[in-house]
Parts: C-alpha cells; sequence; structure tokens
C-alpha cells in the first residue's frame, strides 16, 4: 500500500531528531532532515568520536552528542541507524532516557530482529515504535558519504503493528515523503521473507562469487578480464561486511529458505549442463528472461496500472492511401482473456502463444497476479501461466482495476462470487457506466452476494464465503460475456448449470473448458456443466483477432486497387458475422488453408477490393459481428445505396453508445444517415474530412481511421488512447499496408 506521494512539508515536522549510528544511511538521513527542513536539530551519535567530528564538519549534524542516552534526551524522533547487531546494546543505553512522547524508528534491513530487541528491553512494542527500511543505500560507507538525495525517488517501508498511533505513523510518513521517498506500509515477516529474496540472497551470492573467483588460481586474470557483466553483477560485494553479516545473522530463518530453494535451482542447471541438457537451461533462461523483462511490474503488483494509457492522443488520417500487404493482426482478445483465467485456475502450467498485449487483457493478467498467480510474459504474445487450481487464488490486496474491460469484469463476477474471499471490481470512466446487473441478478439467483452502484454499474462488491447452486438460465440478451460468467461461477456451484442463449454467441469459453479437461455440453442453444471436478492446464495458440482484422477486411475492400492477406485468422463460426455481412455487400473476401488450431477454427484470409452494395443486415449476424459495426458502417457509407441495421440496441452499451457515437462521426464527415432505437440506416456515397470524436471508443477510433482511405480531405479522430486496449500495433500495421495515419499526443 502506498501511504503518501504528496509534497515535501515547509515547516520542520520534528523539534529535535537524533541519529545514532552515522554511517552512510544515518548519515544521509540526517543530512537530508537539515537540508529538507524537516527537524529544528539534528543531534548524532556514534560511537567513533572521527565519524561525529566528520559529521560536524561536512555538516550532516547540527550537534554530536556525548552519548547515545544523552542524543535522545529531549528527541521527539530518534532513528537507529547502527547494524543489526549493535541494535541491543544502543536501546539498552537509551532504555532510561528516550522520552515518553518519542518516535523511535531505525533504518535496518530486518526488522524481526528489531522487534525483538525492543521486546527485550522495554518488555513490549509501544505504540511509536515503528520500524522503517529505507531501498536505498551504495557500496560506500560512512559518514562521509553521506547524500541527502540518497532517499529521493527511493522506496521506504515502515511495518507498524496493530498498536501503533495513527498520529506518529502519518507523522513519520511525513517526513520519509519529505525526504522524496514513497513510503509502503508491510508486516514484520512478510517485510523480513521479501527483503530475504530481493536483497539478502542477492547480497550472499555476491559475496560468495567474487570471494570464490578470488581463490582461483589465475584470479589476476580473471578480474582482470571481467567484463561489464561481472562488474555489474558483483558491484554490491563491496558492500559492508560488517553490516551484511549482521544482516544474515538476524534474517536466518527467512534467508535460509531463500537459499535453499536458490540451491535447488542451481543444482539443477549444473545438472543440465553436464547432462548436455539444452532444452532445460533454455527453459530456464527464456522464463527468467520473461520474468526480467516484466520485472519491475511483477515486483510494483500494479502492472496495469502503471502501464495503462494516461497519455491522450488523436489520430490525424490523410486522405486516400493504399492496403496491400501481408500481416498479421494480435492475438484474440476474447481468447487471451480466457487463456489467463483458464491457466490461472487450471492445475499445472498453461503456455500460451499469441497472447494479445493490449491493456485490456494485461488487466486480466494484472488481477491474477494480484489474486497471487504467477504469470510470467507476456512477452512478445508469450504467456506462462502456473495455475493454481480452482481454490487456490488469495484474496487481492485491493480493488481489482479492470481498466477499459467489460469482459474481465463479467468474466472476474462470476468467477469471484465463488471464492472464499472478497474482493471489489472497478474500471475505468466508461466501465464505469456499463451495466453490470445482467451479471449480478442471476449470480445472486444462483446465492451470490454482490452489490453494484446506482444502475447497477461498478463498482461492484462481492461477499465471498457463499456456497453457490447451479441454475438453469434463459439469457435476456445475447451476451457471450453473461454466458460465460454463469459457466465460470458455475464450475464452483454445486449440481448443473444450464445457460441457454437467444442467439447463438462466441463459445471460446466452452471450447476452452473442454480444451482444459473439463467437459461441457452443448445442445442447440443450452451450454451445459457441473460443478466441482478440476481443469489441467496445456497449450493455447491464440489465433489473430478477427474483430482486428475487421478494420483490414473493410480497408481493403473500399480502397481500389487492394490486395491484402491477413494470417491465422480465428473464424469460429460464432464470430464470423462481418464475413459474411461484407460478403453479402459484395466484399472479396477467401478463406484459405482453413484448419483448427487448439480447438478453434482459423484461417489465413484473402481481401480484394470490390464494390460494395447497400442491404438489409439480417439479425441473426447481429451477435456474430457484434463488435464489429463500427468499421462496418464504414463500409456502409462506401457502398452504392443503403445499408439497414436493426435489432443492435446492444452496441448502445459498449464502450460508448456506438450507434449514436458512429452517427455523430458519419454527420461530421457529411454520411447521410438515420439513427433508430436499435440501429441506424446509412446511405453510401463520397464524404469529406473533419474532426470526429471516439469517445475513448477505440473501435470507433479504428474505424474513422478506415474511413479516411476514401474521403476527401482529412480526418482527426479525438480521444484515441485506448486503441491500446486491444490493437496496440495498429498505427504501425495500418501505415504498413498503406494507411497515411500519424498518432499524436494531446
Ligand atoms: C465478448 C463478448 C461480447 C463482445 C466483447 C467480448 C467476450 O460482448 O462485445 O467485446 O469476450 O465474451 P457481449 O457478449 O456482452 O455482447
Amino acid at each position: 500500500m502506498s501511504i503518501s506521494e504528496s509534497s515535501p512539508p515547509v515547516t520542520p515536522l520534528y523539534g529535535r531528531m537524533a541519529v545514532i549510528g552515522l554511517g552512510l544511511i544515518g548519515g544521509s538521513l540526517a543530512m537530508a532532515a537539515r537540508h529538507r527542513g524537516l527537524a529544528t536539530t539534528v543531534v548524532g551519535f556514534d560511537r567513533r568520536d572521527s565519524e561525529m567530528h566528520q559529521g560536524l564538519a561536512l555538516g550532516v549534524i547540527d550537534e554530536a552528542a556525548t552519548s547515545a542516552a544523552s542524543a535522545v534526551a529531549n528527541a521527539d524522533l530518534v532513528v537507529i541507524a547502527v547494524p543489526v547487531q549493535a541494535t541491543d546494546a544502543v536501546l539498552a543505553s537509551i532504555r532510561d532516557s528516550l522520552p515518553e512522547n518519542a518516535t523511535l524508528t531505525d533504518v535496518g534491513s530486518v526488522k524481526g530482529s528489531f522487534i525483538t530487541s525492543v521486546v527485550q528491553i522495554w518488555g513490549e512494542v509501544g505504540p511509536r515504535v515503528i520500524p522503517g527500511h529505507p531501498i536505498a543505500g551504495s557500496e560506500k560507507s560512512g559518514v562521509a558519504s553521506s547524500n541527502p538525495e540518497l532517499f529521493a525517488a527511493h522506496k521506504v517501508i515502515l511495518t507498524p503493528g496493530l498498536n501503533t498511533d495513527p498520529g506518529a505513523l502519518a507523522r513519520l510518513t511525513e517526513f520519509w515523503r519529505g525526504c522524496g521517498s514513497e513510503v509502503l506500509s508491510m508486516s514484520v515477516s512478510h517485510h523480513d521473507q521479501v527483503l530475504a529474496a530481493t536483497s539478502h540472497l542477492p547480497h550472499l551470492i555476491a559475496f560468495s562469487l567474487v570471494d570464490t573467483l578470488a581463490g582461483e588460481k589465475d584470479n589476476q586474470d580473471i578480474f582482470r578480464y571481467a567484463a561489464g557483466g561481472f562488474r555489474d553483477f558483483t558491484r554490491i560485494a563491496a558492500s559492508d561486511p560488517v553490516m551484511w553479516r549482521d544482516i544474515f545473522l538476524a534474517n536466518k530463518t527467512a534467508v535460509l529458505a531463500s537459499l535453499d530453494h536458490f540451491t535447488r535451482d542451481l543444482a539443477h542447471l549444473r545438472e543440465a549442463i553436464d547432462g548436455d541438457d539444452g532444452a532445460a537451461l533454455q527453459q530456464v533462461f527464456t522464463r527468467a528472461k520473461a520474468a526480467r523483462d516484466h520485472f519491475s511490474k511483477i515486483l510494483s503488483g500494479q502492472a496495469y496500472l502503471n502501464t495503462m494509457t494516461t497519455q491522450q492522443t488523436r489520430f490525424r488520417a490523410s486522405p486516400g492511401g493504399t492496403v496491400q500487404g501481408d500481416i498479421r493482426v494480435p492475438g484474440d482478445k476474447s481468447i487471451s482473456h480466457r487463456s489467463i483465467m483458464l491457466g490461472a485456475l487450471a492445475e499445472g502450467i498453461t503456455e500460451v502463444e499469441g497472447f494479445l498485449e493490449g491493456e485490456d487483457s494485461l488487466a486480466t493478467v494484472q488481477a491474477f497476479r494480484d489474486m497471487g498467480v504467477t504469470i510470467e510474459g507476456p512477452d512478445q504474445g508469450y504467456v506462462r501461466i502456473h495455475g493454481v487450481g480452482l481454490h487456490g487464488l488469495k484474496p487481492p490486496r485491493g480493488p481489482l482495476y479492470l481498466g477499459n474491460s467489460g469482459t474481465a469484469m463479467r468474466l472476474f463476477a462470476g468467477l469471484l462470487a465463488a471464492q472464499p474471499f472478497d474482493s471489489e471490481l472497478t474500471g475505468d470512466a466508461s466501465l464505469s457506466r456499463r451495466p453490470m446487473e445482467r451479471v449480478a441478478a442471476p449470480l445472486r439467483t444462483m446465492g451470490a452476494v454482490i452489490e453494484s452502484q446506482e444502475g447497477g454499474c461498478p463498482p461492484l462488491r462481492i461477499q465471498g464465503g457463499q456456497a453457490l447452486k447451479g441454475i438453469d438460465y434463459l439469457l435476456p440478451v445475447a451476451s457471450a460475456q453473461v454466458k460465460s460468467c454463469l459457466l465460470l461461477a458455475g464450475l464452483y456451484a454445486q449440481g448443473e448449470t444450464v445457460i441457454t442463449e437467444p442467439a447463438p454467441t462466441r463459445d471460446h469459453t466452452e471450447r476452452m473448458l473442454n480444451g482444459f479437461g473439463f467437459p461441457v455440453t452443448r445442445e442447440g442453444a443450452k451450454a451445459r456443466l457441473s460443478g466441482g471436478g478440476k481443469l489441467t492446464g496445456g497449450a493455447i495458440d491464440v489465433p489473430a483477432d478477427i474483430s482486428s482484422a475487421a478494420f483490414f477486411l473493410v480497408a481493403a475492400s473500399i480502397t481500389p486497387g487492394a490486395d491484402l492477406w491477413l494470417r491465422h485468422v480465428g473464424v469460429n463460426p460464432t464470430r464470423v458475422g462481418v464475413i459474411s455481412i461484407l460478403k453479402l455487400m459484395g466484399a472479396d473476401i477467401t478463406l484459405h488453408n482453413q484448419r483448427e488450431v487448439g480447438g478453434e477454427p482459423v484461417a489465413d484470409l484473402h481481401v480484394r477490393s470490390a464494390p460494395l452494395t447497400g442491404i438489409t443486415i439480417p439479425e441473426d449476424q447481429v451477435p456474430l459481428a457484434i463488435d464489429e459495426f463500427p468499421v462496418l458502417f464504414i463500409a456502409a457509407a462506401n457502398a452504392s445505396g443503403d445499408t439497414l441495421l436493426t435489432g443492435a440496441e446492444e452496441l448502445r452499451v459498449k464502450e460508448s453508445d456506438r450507434i449514436q457515437v458512429m452517427a455523430d462521426g458519419l454527420a461530421t464527415l457529411g454520411v447521410t444517415h438515420t439513427v433508430t432505437a436499435d440501429g441506424i440506416r446509412i446511405t453510401g456515397g463520397g464524404y469529406g474530412g473533419g474532426t470526429v470524436n471516439s469517445h475513448g471508443d477505440h473501435r470507433i477510433a479504428m474505424a474513422f481511421a478506415v474511413a479516411a482511405l476514401r474521403a476527401t480531405g482529412e480526418i482527426t479522430i479525438e480521444d484515441c488512447a485506448n486503441v491500446a486496449t486491444s490493437f496496440p500495433d495498429f498505427i504501425a500495421l495500418a501505415t504498413q499496408v498503406g494507411f497515411q495515419l500519424k498518432e499524436e499526443s494531446v
């Protein structure tokens, strides 16, 4: 949890700050407090007189004390900055002079041992004892290395207890924030485990490796020829030996656990080398590389929030352009979400190829990481999920933020309704307006406890620990998201869950569950499964997304002379409405090399320019082309005659009101149309340019980029950042085939 991140205070937070131990950390903290005006007076004590004198001379401290006891008398902040093993003696020496209202903190790398020392001296941990640990340092030591900026932009972990005085905690938090740090909070034991793995073990390995090599016969040569990697890797072996000796002894249990784990893994690598097992080596190195590439995201536990597009962008699409080439669009969004969900719930490892690295599916990845699932990657579409089984999810630390993704929110609602823990699902402004009662209501019938906000909108608060029972449910709307949500809840429910759909919707959940060994039967409009059982991890090849291919199918159809191949596109019969509708309009699209990959039909699509004619879109095609209408409206604007869409009121509750937002854009371009409650009539013909607003809807932004191929003027499209939710490389692929399209920051 990040406690605070605002700007530094102007008035001193403490009157008298005592720093016991003027090494690198103590000296730097004293200096930071002085430079930043965080304490009126900073008094220092160090058992070495020379350090104290130097501290005074360098302006690290205001006053040098003659003893630790005299340093802390009258202080309101006391910082213990001595090696861990010296803590006992220092605390004993200040026991009788520590003012009752003073805050006592430390900066050591091990928090459990500090607490043990405090209990030994005072018999309890008082409300103003707040252990701390700045994650900052350097291989330098001594007061002469003091650097008041050492903590700026670094993390500081505080480990308050249940009885900690909130006022004292708030003030200490402000103090560190005043040093430029980001303050985090966690329990003592969690801190010690995390640091054993991320800091203590690497130091041990660095010390050990340098020592081993220094003892080799030809050590001169080894060090002389050691390249940058060795130098980088072993930099920390120049750290203070006494400090590190104490850290290992103080954090013995956690360090030994990490060390044993590492030793086992190292032994496996030894075996692999000895046995010429290249595959085993490659597997470990690939896994490590993927983890390292995503290191900061994994560590922060905030990948989605940190990487999500906050920078607003606009597209400028010049009129004209060509559509030529041979491309593969990114992976299918629906299948990508499901691959992570089922992979996480499966037993064993699931390896995914072709995963869509868009913000929506990354939100799903992050949500599972937040629930304790290890997910490596994504790395160029490769993801490796360490499944935890149906009952292995852990309670998330906070609300699960799902960005723009309706699929994620609705599917998670079903899954989380069945978990033993509470959860909360939140999203961005668009998602926060979308209807969730369509999932909450049937889930409640199954026994779930779910609270939505006004109008049935997110956030959703789900109370865990409910025993669900199966449901026999006729979907009021043809929605694969609602169907999938209920099937996921049904995995945990007692008895049978039967979902009947009024019209066929995408069936990726059913196919993938069967692929994971969990039987789902289909009889006509009914999907049926029984709760219990398990999922078994495996391999998933995500085909290219037909919803992303759709932009290029229309682009090539309307652009004279166009000739384009789209490779490895998913052509599941529940998704091919866009091809059927375009063909009815006269498009020249052919399917080649049709095959089945991991239970999903796939083909290479060849599309060439063809004259389009307006049609009445058959209503049974609407759910099969539900995401493709924005770009189909552009096809209609380029067809001769009228195209009529009916039975598509669902479009009004997608990422935007897609009927109205498209109509507004078409009006700007001068395309004749009439909006109805459940559709639109569009009269084809030429159109001009202008500025249209996508209202943050990715598919509307891309649809108007396609429109520019036949416009007579430039089309500027506002609010395009969300294209990254489903098609992060859209601009690059579109320009590759001949669009004249640029993105600019706003
Ligand atoms: C999706 C189902 C569709 C679709 C959405 C993805 C899915 O929504 O619009 O983009 O992955 O299940 P509905 O099923 O609610 O129409």
